[in-house]
Formats: C-alpha cells, sequence, structure tokens
C-alpha cells in the first residue's frame, strides 16, 4: 500500500481505520468504537474499552515468547557503564516496584511525579506507576526546584519517585536536594518518596518520608497489572505555555496505545525484535513516546542513553551507539547533529564504525536547516526524515512514513499529513489558505488517538489556548504553508515560546522572572538566532530609578535568578540594561521587531510604533552583545 491509500482510507473510513489499529493491542475489554464525540470539540477515544498500557508494553512479550530479548540497553558514556534488561527482567522488576507503591498505598488514578537522569529505573517507574492505573508526571532533571514544585502543586503527587544525582558532563546534579527544596516550596506535599541511591552519589534520606529504591521493595507482592478505561489518563506531562504556569498534557491510555503502536512501524519502520533509539531525554514527550513506550509496546529493544552527542567522550559517540547495539532507526534533535558537525564537520568519526544497521535518521524537535540535513545525509548515506510533532499531540502530525513507502525528500519540509491529521494552512479569519500561503497551522477536530483530549485541571485553558481562535481547530502554534503536493513547511512560533537546543520555553515564564527582581521595572525575552541551538533567550531589562545596582550586577543577578528559578536547560545568558522597550501606541512590546533586528533580518518600523527611536537604542544594545552574529 502507497502513502495516498492509507491516507484515503482513514479519510474515508476513520473510525474503520482506528478500530483496525486497535486490534494491534491487547485490550482485557475491546473498544465497542473508537471516537467518542458527545462531548465535543472535546473529543475522546476507546472511552469503554479496558485496556492497561504495562500489559502492552512488558507483559505480552514474555507471554509471547519474547522474555529473553532485550527491552532496554542503558548505554552511559558518563558512568562508563552499558547494560541490558531482557524483557522477563523488565516485568519483573516493574511488577515489584509496583507492588511496593501500592503497598504504600499508591492506587488507580493516583499522581507520582517522577525526577530522573537517563537511567532505565526512570523507565520502570513510569511503567510501575502505569501497570497500577497510577498517574505519572516526568519533570526534566534541568528544570530547577521551582518548576519541579510548580508541578507537585499543580497535579498533587501521592509519591515522587527520584535518583539521588544525574550526571552532566564536568558536573553531577544533586536531584535530592532540588527535590527536597522543591517539596518546601510547594503547597502540596506527596506522601512519601521513594529514591534510587546512584552509586556516583548516595542522598541523605529524610526518615518517615523516603524510602531507598531497593529497600523499599523488600518483601513486596509483585502487582498485576490493574485494567482502565481507554481515556483514563496514563500520563501528565507539562510543557511551556505563554506564561509561567506550564500546561499539563493529558495523554489517554487507550489512544496512547493505539498509535505509538501505528507509529512504530508505518513511520519508524520499527517491529518487535528491532532495536530503536530516541537520542532524547525522559522529561521530554519524545522520550515519553519514543525511548519508553513506543519501542516497548512494539515490542522492540530501546536504548536508553546517559550522554551527549559531544564530549563524551567525543563526537564520534553516537555512530559507536549505532554500531554497538545494531540501531535500525535513530531520533535526534538537529541540534545535536550542528553539534556533532561543528567538531567534526568531515565525518571523520564516523567512518571508523559500521552503521550498517542503520536505515534511517529521524530528526525533530525544532525546525531541521537543510545544512544539518545534507550533512548528515552525506555522512550516512541514509535517507534523513523530518517529522513534525508536539508535546500536545504525543506522535507525529507531519512525517515521511517510511514503514508504508519512502516519499521523496523535499528538504526543509517534514513531508506530508499523517492519518488522523487534516493539516489546514489558516488565514487570521480561519480560512484554509491556497498552497504557497504562509498562515497559522491548524488541524481539524478531531484530532486523531493519542493527543491530549484537555489540559490537567485546566479545561478552560485549554480550550482558550487551543480550540477558540479557529473554532472546529486545533491551533498549533506553529506558522508555515504547505506546497501543491501537501507537504508542510514550518517555519515559526505564532506565540512566545521558543525553542533552544529542541527544548520548548517560554520566554513569558522567564519575564515573569525577571520582573521579580527588586531593581527591574519591565523587561522583555526574545528568542535570537543561534548558529548551534537554533534559538537562545535575549533579556531586555529596564531598572528601576534610583538603583544601587551597577546595570552589570543586574544583568548577573538576572541570569543567576532564571538559572536558580527555571533551571540550567533555560540557557538564559544573554541580557542587557536598556532606557526603554519599544512598544506600540497601545502598550504591546514590538518583540517580533526586535527578533528581527537581533537576527539581522529585513524590517520595517512598525506603523503603531509609539517612538521609533528607541529601535535604535535597541539595535546599539544588541551590537553591544555581538548582535546580528556574524555569518
Ligand atoms: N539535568 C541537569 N542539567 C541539564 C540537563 C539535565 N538532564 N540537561 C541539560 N542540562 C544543563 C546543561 O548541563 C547545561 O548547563 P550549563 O549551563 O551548566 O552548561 C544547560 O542545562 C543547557 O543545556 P543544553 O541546552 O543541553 O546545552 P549544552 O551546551 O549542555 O549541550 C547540545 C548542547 C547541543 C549538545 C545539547 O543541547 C543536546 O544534546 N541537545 C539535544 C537536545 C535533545 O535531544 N532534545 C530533545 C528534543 S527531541
Ligand atoms: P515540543 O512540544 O517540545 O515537542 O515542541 C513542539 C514544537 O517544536 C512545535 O510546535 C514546533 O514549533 C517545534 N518543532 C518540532 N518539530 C519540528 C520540526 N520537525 N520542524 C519545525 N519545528 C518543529
Amino acid at each position: 500500500m502507497a502513502y495516498q491509500d492509507v491516507y484515503q482510507a482513514w479519510q474515508s473510513d476513520p473510525e474503520g481505520f482506528w478500530m483496525q489499529a486497535a486490534e494491534a493491542i491487547d485490550w482485557t475489554r475491546p473498544p465497542s468504537k473508537a471516537l467518542f464525540d458527545d462531548k465535543a470539540p472535546l473529543y475522546e477515544w476507546f472511552c469503554d474499552g479496558q485496556v492497561n498500557t504495562c500489559w502492552n508494553a512488558v507483559d505480552r512479550h514474555v507471554l509471547a515468547g519474547r522474555g529473553e530479548q532485550l527491552a532496554i540497553i542503558h548505554d552511559s558514556p558518563v558512568t562508563h557503564s552499558t547494560k541490558g534488561i531482557t524483557y522477563r527482567e523488565l516485568q519483573a522488576r516493574v511488577a515489584s516496584l509496583a507492588g511496593a507503591l501500592r503497598a504504600k498505598g499508591v492506587e488507580k488514578g493516583d499522581r507520582v511525579i517522577i525526577y530522573m537522569p537517563m537511567i532505565p529505573e526512570a523507565l520502570e517507574a513510569m511503567l510501575a506507576c502505569a501497570r497500577l492505573g497510577a498517574i505519572h508526571s516526568v519533570v526534566f532533571g534541568g528544570f530547577a526546584a521551582h518548576e519541579l514544585a510548580v508541578r507537585i502543586d499543580d497535579c498533587e503527587p501521592k509519591a515522587i519517585i527520584a535518583a539521588s544525582c544525574g550526571i552532566e558532563p564536568g558536573r553531577v546534579v544533586h536531584y535530592k536536594p532540588l527535590l527536597d527544596n522543591a517539596i518546601d516550596m510547594a503547597r502540596h506535599k506527596p506522601s512519601f518518596c521513594v529514591i534510587h541511591q546512584r552509586e556516583q552519589e548516595v542522598a541523605k534520606l529524610i526518615e518517615g518520608r523516603d524510602f531507598a529504591w531497593h529497600t523499599f521493595q523488600y518483601g513486596v507482592e509483585p502487582a498485576d497489572c490493574v485494567p482502565v478505561s481507554g481515556d483514563h489518563p496514563v500520563y501528565i506531562l507539562y510543557t511551556s505555555g505563554t506564561t509561567g504556569q506550564p500546561k499539563g498534557v493529558v495523554r489517554p491510555t487507550g489512544g496512547h496505545l493505539v498509535a505509538l503502536q501505528w507509529s512504530m512501524k508505518n513511520i519508524y519502520n520499527i517491529e518487535a525484535g528491532d532495536v530503536f533509539w530516541a537520542a532524547s531525554d525522559v522529561g521530554w514527550v519524545v522520550g515519553h513516546s519514543y525511548i519508553c513506550y513506543g519501542p516497548l509496546i512494539a515490542g522492540a529493544t530501546t536504548i536508553v542513553f546517559e550522554g551527549k552527542p559531544v564530549g563524551t567522550p567525543d563526537a564520534g559517540t553516537f555512530w559507536r551507539v549505532i554500531q554497538n547495539h545494531k540501531v535500525k532507526s535513530f531520533f535526534t534533535a538537529p541540534t545535536a547533529l550542528r553539534a556533532i558537525k561543528r567538531e567534526d564537520p568531515a565525518g571523520i568519526l564516523a567512518r571508523d564504525y559500521n552503521m550498517r544497521s542503520l536505515g534511517a535518521l529521524y530528526l525533530a524537535g525544532e525546525r531541521a536547516d537543510p545544512d544539518t540535513i545534507l550533512w548528515a545525509q552525506q555522512i550516512l548515506g541514509l535517507p534523513v526524515i523530518d517529522h513534525w510533532w508536539q508535546t500536545e499531540t504525543g506522535w507525529a502530525i507531519a512525517a515521511n512514513p517510511l514503514g508504508i513507502e519512502e516519499l521523496p525528500v523535499k528538504i526543509g519540509s517534514p513531508s506530508v499529513a499523517m492519518p488522523g491529521y487534516d493539516v489546514q494552512v489558516l488565514d487570521e479569519g480561519g480560512h484554509p489558505l491556497p498552497a504557497g500561503e504562509l498562515g497559522a497551522i491548524a488541524v481539524k477536530l478531531p484530532l486523531p488517538p493519542g493527543t491530549l483530549p484537555t489540559l490537567w485541571n485546566a479545561e478552560e485553558r485549554f480550550r482558550k489556548s487551543y480550540l477558540a481562535h479557529f473554532p472546529g481547530y486545533y491551533e498549533t502554534g506553529d506558522a508555515g504553508y504547505k506546497d501543491a503536493d501537501g507537504y508542510l513547511y514550518i517555519m515559526a512560533r505564532t506565540d512566545d515560546v521558543i525553542n533552544v537546543a529542541g527544548h520548548r520555553l517560554s520566554t513569558g515564564a522567564m519575564e515573569e522572572v525577571l520582573a521579580g527582581h527588586p531593581d527591574v521595572a519591565e523587561c522583555a525575552v526574545i528568542g535570537v538566532g543561534d548558529a548551534l541551538k537554533g534559538q537562545l533567550p535575549m533579556g531586555f531589562l529596564c531598572l528601576n530609578k534610583g538603583t544601587e545596582k551597577t546595570p552589570e550586577q543586574v544583568v548577573k543577578d538576572c541570569v543567576k535568578r532564571v538559572r536558580d528559578q527555571i533551571g540550567p536547560v533555560a540557557a538564559f545568558k544573554l541580557a542587557c540594561v536598556v532606557d526603554r522597550l519599544p512598544k506600540t501606541r497601545s502598550g504591546k512590546i514590538l518583540r517580533a521587531t526586535m527578533v528581527k533586528i537581533a537576527d539581522g533580518e529585513p524590517w520595517k518600523m512598525p506603523a503603531t510604533i509609539d517612538d521609533p527611536a528607541v529601535l535604535d537604542e535597541i539595535a546599539g544594545a544588541l551590537k553591544a552583545l555581538g548582535y546580528p552574529a556574524e555569518g
């Protein structure tokens, strides 16, 4: 079958298409139908089915004779170790952890926060929650205590599962003090914490509240899988919105299973027994869908890589992992390739490795620039597949579905819409635009299985953020166009979200942190172009009159403030003090114009500007910071 046939099969009978896809999942009670639209424009999938995620990701493969196959390979250049866990071992480990959580009172529907680095125990914690029907929320290790506290207060977890430490090149990330601070800061207190003590650092436990990973499981009865309804959330994953309050994306169990299973074969060309590697982090959606759940649901082997594309120990690490573990499909962010390319432009290190197992390289998380794609194609001699999706959707909106057929690659485009997604480019009034015209990218409702039905505790915000602007559509927040062949081109965000090294960050959240500095009267944060990370945040600060600190001191404070409150992952290092911010007469800050000046792009004086001279001052401040950057 060709892609067009598959897409048309979905268009002509969406219900039949998804019911057929659902047959690849083991249901305790099969769903009577796929779509539940009685609360439109809020939609649910497979609500009346009964199913368990952990069963489908682990137990069923043991039952099918894959018990001795590796489920997880942990490859950790930062600890100089590699270890494998078979499906049978994984089943025992997860059932034991779930049993211990259950013995401490964790039940179906309870929330559990997971704050862990790239170790197999992170996946085991996720699966143990899913086994019980508890709803996990993984928080990325690069976030600071305050961000963790915000998430604790929003999802009110019964338990928190953490590790003693993470390992970043050159430093140990002390998770436990971050966790303790976060719990101190949060209004809600978890009943208990489980701490996986790593040998690189043993954390101090608080008696009565904290339990060590192994002793906690001593003598417990392993837990069986608890069936849940298809619409029961398997997890909540927080992502950046336009304010400091992150959005809790809810992932429903049934649709998640069906969509990921479908995507593994059809998009990534992966079947049971194959080796799949997504070099991301369990704290991001890529880590949820394609380090943990997708490959395991498909019965494949997944790689948990604890390292960086460069420096651990060199720019050949990715190629070594592909060779050593015989990776068939590999997924990473363009920024990681740019980092490798910068260190090894001629790809000399790649020649040291035998990568015959590899079929294709997949890129997502940010716009894939043509230079990087062409470089990777040349180094690997393989298809390089850009694909586009978001935390909200959980799987690709647009891709080149290699498992169905390899469509011609058009560099700069993540290719075409996947079944389930009717993608339209709209004008401000919500009318579809002709091919080639730039507009807001929206998806006709309902979104397919696996996508978010709502935001945790925030249905109104869900409606307002995604459904209100273009009635009948889901607003992606991305702008771009479609060409005459239906290929999509994703050009920019339409909101205040920026993308730094493939990480989604909110400039609004950073502005809130900066505005909290006692000497800052007003501020703006924009994303400026960066050759390695795609974008970097840059802050403009207006100070209160009479402040005793020098501008340099305030800038230093502000950089530290963002690192302490949001985390190192914000990569906030560029800031300057200015007298005024450029605004429209109605007081709106002209961020888009500031971005154009910083990036050295042509720009027009906005007709609504209050005082044109302010832009000259901004240009001067940018010049002092070295922007526009050369080249
Ligand atoms: N825990 C704690 N800190 C973390 C962290 C984690 N899990 N991940 C990143 N950080 C820290 C880094 O140590 C760094 O701290 P520093 O300011 O003290 O140096 C900071 O957050 C910024 O990290 P990052 O943006 O990743 O920059 P980097 O300079 O360390 O590395 C790259 C640059 C390109 C190598 C790296 O960003 C990378 O591998 N990117 C790929 C991203 C990716 O896979 N994204 C997933 C989306 S699909
Ligand atoms: P996240 O929710 O962190 O996965 O970030 C999603 C956002 O990253 C999207 O809305 C896009 O802005 C951007 N993005 C992800 N993949 C791509 C891609 N292939 N091309 C362009 N932008 C992308």
